[in-house]
């Protein structure tokens, strides 16, 4: 027999919690595991300008018939400029746009062009970094490095010691960063460090790939990509690898886009027909109900302007609940210290927990967390924080 070959794998440290978060029968349970945005009701809710487009998309939809290679032309050019912002006028020449499913899509696509350069075939990742860019970037065929990033026992970022190693990196790897609210540790480096670590990819001809899953849930549209922005005015190549799971709530849609940066239009036009014949080996086409809604946003400046308010909502209540949360645990425990909850962004933070004391809060208390004890900020609410608090407080150190 062949397939009997095939070895049961555990399930994915994120995603399979779901699926026990789900069977557990406590009326308690507290779910704080898959980063997905929820309201202060619990729910995450389909936004209200996504629902507008997409009645107006079902009710205006003439075929189902197959898209361009690279996808639908207005989410193209719009998530270009998302990402650009005032430099999309002189970045878009030589900026080629693929639509992809999700920001997983576009990094597997970024890793298999990255392979078929030929070069070193290496890819840097962040020493803490969201889970599944090891099983995207591996399952590419390339050669898995680590730098530094972050010190869990301080809750800070090891800056020098990433600019040390990305110093050593062989000329021609590829790196991925994440350009803001870090997934797991919601600490993104400062200004000088960004600045330092562009001049480096520069100097030493190091390829970035931006992780960009998160833009304007963090600091604002602008802030969350600055770094991009910046690496685009110096560098004369980059991937950036967007998701619309969060900003536009269309998780399950699969609705992203891979940004190749080439020196001029000659290359943007070798990176697009690369990208496109990456896709078409490995999945084909992406959907693109998810994209023609983002397009209508983009389109209708009344959208646009209401998804840009909603996306501050959302920005605003995580911040709020990062400052709640720190003072819950302050008073469970006098002499914590979590300023560090108040000073990171986005939607996770490490609380630094063992492993078996995440086992422990799960199996006894029913409260869920990321076995590194990543926590969904945006998973708190009202009824639930002073039990995460009490729970958790006294285990942190
Ligand atoms: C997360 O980190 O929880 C999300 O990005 C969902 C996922 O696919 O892992």
């Amino acid at each position: 027999m062949t397939l009997e070959k095939l070895k049961q794998i555990p399930a994915d440290a994120i995603l399979g919690l779901m699926t026990v978060f789900q069977a557990d029968q406590s009326s308690q349970k507290i779910d704080l595991t898959v980063g997905v945005y929820r309201d202060d009701q619990g729910r995450t809710p389909v936004m209200r300008a996504v629902a507008a487009a997409e009645k107006r998309l079902v009710e205006n939809q003439s075929s189902k018939s197959y898209l361009p290679p690279l996808g639908v032309a207005g989410f193209r050019d719009g998530i270009r400029k998302m990402v650009l912002g005032p430099q999309d006028d002189s970045m878009s020449p030589r900026t080629g746009v693929i639509q992809t499913p999700g920001g997983c899509g576009a990094l597997r696509v970024a890793a298999e062009m990255y392979r078929r350069t030929g070069t070193e075939e290496i890819v840097s990742l962040g020493g803490a970094t969201w889970g599944n860019h090891r099983g995207l970037m591996g399952a590419a065929g390339l050669a898995l490095e680590t730098y530094p990033y972050y010190d869990a026992a301080a809750h800070e970022i090891l800056a020098d010691e990433m600019l040390e190693k990305i110093s050593k990196l062989p000329p021609q790897s590829l790196i991925v960063l994440q350009a803001s609210s870090h997934n797991p540790t919601g600490t993104d480096p400062d200004a000088d460090t960004w600045d330092k670590v562009i001049e480096l990819l520069e100097e030493r001809n190091i390829l970035p790939l931006f992780d960009l899953a998160y833009q304007g849930l963090g600091d604002g549209f602008d802030e969350d990509v600055a770094v991009i922005r910046a690496a685009a005015e110096r560098l004369p190549e980059m991937f950036v690898a967007v998701s619309c799971s969060k900003n536009f709530g269309l998780y399950r849609e699969r609705t992203g886009a891979l940004l190749a940066m080439g020196r001029d239009s000659a290359q943007k036009s070798v990176l697009e027909s690369q990208a496109a014949n990456v896709a078409r080996g490995i999945y084909s086409m992406s959907p693109a109900h998810g994209p023609l809604i983002v397009a209508g946003i983009f389109e209708d400046p009344d959208l646009h302007q209401g998804w840009q308010e909603e996306v501050q909502e959302m920005r605003e209540r995580i911040t709020r609940l990062r400052s709640e949360f720190a003072a819950a645990l302050a008073a469970e425990r006098s002499g914590l210290d979590t300023s560090w909850l108040t000073t990171q962004r986005g939607m996770f933070s490490l609380l630094g927990l063992s492993e078996s004391q995440v086992d422990t809060l799960r199996e006894d208390q029913h409260i869920y967390m990321v076995r590194d004890s990543r926590i969904n900020i945006a998973g708190l609410d009202g009824g639930n924080m002073p039990i995460v608090a009490k729970a958790v407080a006294p285990l942190m150190a």
